[in-house]
């Protein structure tokens, strides 16, 4: 499957330090798609509470930067211990980045992250109006089966193989040496 995303974009796993680029993008969500991401109306305290915790946790997450500004994000958090092979997926684009392909390219490296890690089941909490999420999780039939119902997805192939690590190691790279291309471009414009 080809990654076509808005020209200029990227996708990339957030860095140590982000955590606030991250609380900007979810709290500049425009409230439907809030509701969607959180499965319900939550306040800008809960969303700041949220991120705070997650960026503590051991999540992996990816951000869609687009000059300089994070615009779209999807984590994987474990569920600890007690769930060893069980993680937790969500996926978030502020509106006018919606229905671009970004989306796509945010799960797509997020189910790259769980395989490479030994996840097999995917918690989303996905409300059953939410017909755009149900249409991208569609996309990714060979490798996530959707259960709409109980709000599960599971990552068919359990095991990481050297490919799948080699692949999410490229993107790393590949997104830390255009991050630091977008940032020389942006101090030489200004
Ligand atoms: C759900 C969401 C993450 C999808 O992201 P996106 O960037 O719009 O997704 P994409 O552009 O990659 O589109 C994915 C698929 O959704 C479908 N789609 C896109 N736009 C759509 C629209 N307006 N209506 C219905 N389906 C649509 C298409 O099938 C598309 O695949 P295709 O372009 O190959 O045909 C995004 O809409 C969003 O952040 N919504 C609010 C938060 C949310 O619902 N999160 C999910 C719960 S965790």
């Amino acid at each position: 499957m080809q990654e076509v995303l808005p020209e200029g974009g990227m996708v990339r796993k957030l860095w140590i330090g982000e955590t606030a680029k991250y609380r900007e993008h979810v709290l500049r969500l425009d409230p439907e798609s809030r509701r969607n991401r959180f499965a319900g109306g939550v306040s800008d305290d809960f969303v700041r509470d949220y991120v705070d915790m997650t960026t503590g946790l051991d999540a992996v997450v990816h951000g869609f930067f687009i000059g300089g500004m994070m615009r779209g994000g999807a984590e994987l958090r474990p569920l600890g211990v007690r769930f060893p092979r069980q993680a937790e997926a969500a996926i978030s684009v502020e509106k006018p980045w919606q229905s671009h392909g970004v989306g796509s390219a945010l799960l797509r490296r997020t189910l790259l992250a769980a395989r490479n890690r030994g996840f097999r089941l995917l918690h989303m909490a996905c409300l059953a109006d939410n017909r755009r999420m149900q249409q991208l999780a569609r996309k990714f039939d060979a490798e996530l089966t959707f259960d709409f119902e109980s709000v599960i997805g599971e990552v068919e192939s359990s095991r990481p193989t050297p490919l799948s690590l080699m692949r999410e190691m490229m993107s790393d790279g590949h997104g830390f040496a255009t991050a630091m291309l977008d940032l020389q471009t942006r101090m030489l414009r200004a």
